[in-house]
């Protein structure tokens, strides 16, 4: 297992759609081990594969308290059948640093996805976990959370990680001096 580079927004990788899964090998299952990795040291509640560059549909999510570790529910080549109702959250991403928003996602959602091993499995999620899910398969699609606000807000965090960016330029460029 190894912790990877978690990528930033404006990273272009962000923007690209994920490949399904066709193959479930041990491959997959060291990818899956990595990504958990990555997540839990971050820490964060879920990761999609676009997140450390890999252009493939896999998602790893723990929503579980902290102290209930482990609960770790991979998703391969998830779907959203359906979603009902509506609820605005604040959320923030591993890959938007310094920033956080109030988004509306369903309330509600079927899921239709493989586990590791392949196998279909369809379910409801709702709450929290069905908001995380609604977040990464975003993620798989290119999405990112700032899509869903306002231009004028998304605007602001452009403009704020622009700045943010300089700033660690400049720092590094007095780094090598
Ligand atoms: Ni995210």
């Amino acid at each position: 297992m190894a912790i990877r580079e978690i990528i930033k927004y404006p990273d272009p990788l962000l923007r690209k759609k994920a490949s399904p899964i066709t193959e479930f090998n041990a491959e997959l299952k060291e990818l899956v081990a990595d990504m958990a990795e990555t997540m839990y040291a971050a820490p964060g509640v879920g990761l999609a594969a676009n997140q450390i560059g890999v252009l493939l549909q896999i998602v790893v999510i723990d929503v579980s308290p902290k102290d209930d570790k482990n609960k770790l529910i991979p998703l391969i080549n998830p779907e959203i059948l359906e979603g009902e109702g509506s609820v605005i959250d604040e959320e923030g991403c591993l890959s938007v640093v310094d920033y956080a928003a109030n988004v509306e996602r369903f309330s509600q959602i079927k899921v239709c996805a493989r586990d590791l091993e392949g196998r279909e499995i369809e379910f409801e999620a709702d709450g929290w976990f069905a908001r995380v899910i609604q977040h990464e398969v975003d993620h798989l699609n290119g999405k990112l959370f700032i899509d869903h606000l306002s231009s004028l807000k998304r605007a602001l965090y452009k403009k704020k990680r622009k700045k943010q960016l300089l700033i660690e330029e400049q720092e590094r460029a007095e780094n090598n001096d």
